[in-house]
């Protein structure tokens, strides 16, 4: 292994002509490998524009496989294959096609965190940044099944006063804030807003002051007067949030078991050492068969159209 990784990787980039996009969950120091960071949308538009030849993805396997769909023709590398998600793993494709079937009328909208399959059976792809946006745009007496997240589902609902049929699955990061620590965090620190994403289960997102998307959040706190935040979603945005206000405060929301962690295991897969390694070795690389990848596609593009 090279002792300047950073400055290896920059070499790997130039010779490959590849582009490293990273989500906000990743490790600070992938976060500052990267070209470009940010959260699902802005992940996808960078993915649906760039001219590079190679596109690494430092986030999850979702993530790299909609650059792929994106891209069929370019070598998309994700740097830990394992890297999932447990929110596309609730929602496994042949009990979501049975459920989509005993609703025939409905619209099928799913959030971007759900695999390739599920986009395939969609009819529209949102974001946590885009999802209100998109589903008021609906005709109003259209009926809607929204996969896979519950708590995204929930909030939309309430956010555009319609009602959908909701596909029960969650994600382990955002289940596992407790929202008496929480309370207890805003005793503690009665001058800290709590801003939270909408994958918080609603008695988290009932404290919340603000609730967006990881870039929503970064915005939020570089355009507030508050200088302290509990930040109920993964910490590593927190990375960003420091860099961006160096002055403020950032306060990880606590899980509720003191042996959990509030980081996604999944996203942290990911790791300096395997960022170099997948782009000098080529692999691993995202393939998916041709017919997923055109059906996957058209939820997708509809989504950037929309959005
Ligand atoms: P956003 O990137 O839309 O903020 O979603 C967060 C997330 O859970 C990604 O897995
Ligand atoms: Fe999936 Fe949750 Fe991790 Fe995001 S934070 S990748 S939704 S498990």
């Amino acid at each position: 292994m090279p002792q300047d990784l950073f400055g290896a990787i920059a070499d790997l980039k130039q010779e490959l002509n590849a582009i490293v996009l990273a989500h906000y969950y990743q490790d600070p120091d992938i976060q500052d490998i990267a070209d470009y960071i940010g959260d699902s949308l802005g992940l996808s538009r960078q993915a649906a524009e760039t001219d590079a030849a190679v596109i690494v993805f430092a986030g999850v396997h979702f993530m790299a496989e909609t650059a792929k769909i994106l891209n069929p023709d370019k070598l998309v590398l994700l740097p830990d294959l394992e890297a999932g998600c447990s929110l596309a793993d609730s929602c496994p494709p042949a009990e979501f096609a049975a459920f989509k079937a005993a609703h025939p009328d409905h619209m099928v909208v799913s959030y971007i965190n759900c695999t390739a399959e599920i986009k395939a059976m969609s009819d529209l792809i949102c974001t946590s940044s885009n999802a209100v946006k998109l589903v008021q745009q609906l005709p109003a007496d259209q009926p809607i099944i929204f996969a896979p997240d519950r708590n995204l589902g929930r909030y939309v609902m309430e956010q555009t006063g319609r009602d959908m049929v909701l596909w029960q699955g969650s994600c382990m990061v955002h289940e596992t804030f407790s929202e008496r620590k929480i309370v207890e965090l805003q005793v503690q620190h009665p001058d800290a807003e709590v801003i939270a994403h909408p994958e918080c289960e609603p008695a988290v997102l009932r404290h919340a002051q603000f609730i967006g998307s990881t870039t929503a959040l970064l915005k939020y706190v570089q355009g507030s007067d508050r200088t302290s935040f509990i930040i109920a979603t993964e910490p590593g945005i927190i990375h960003q949030m420091q860099k961006a206000t160096p002055h403020k405060h950032f306060i990880p929301a606590p899980p509720m078991n003191q042996c959990a962690c509030n980081e996604c295991p999944h996203m942290r897969l990911n790791t300096l050492e395997k960022l170099y390694l997948c782009m000098k070795h080529r692999t691993p690389e995202i393939t998916l068969p041709e017919d997923i990848r055109v059906a996957a596609l058209r939820p997708i593009q509809r989504m950037l159209e929309l959005s």
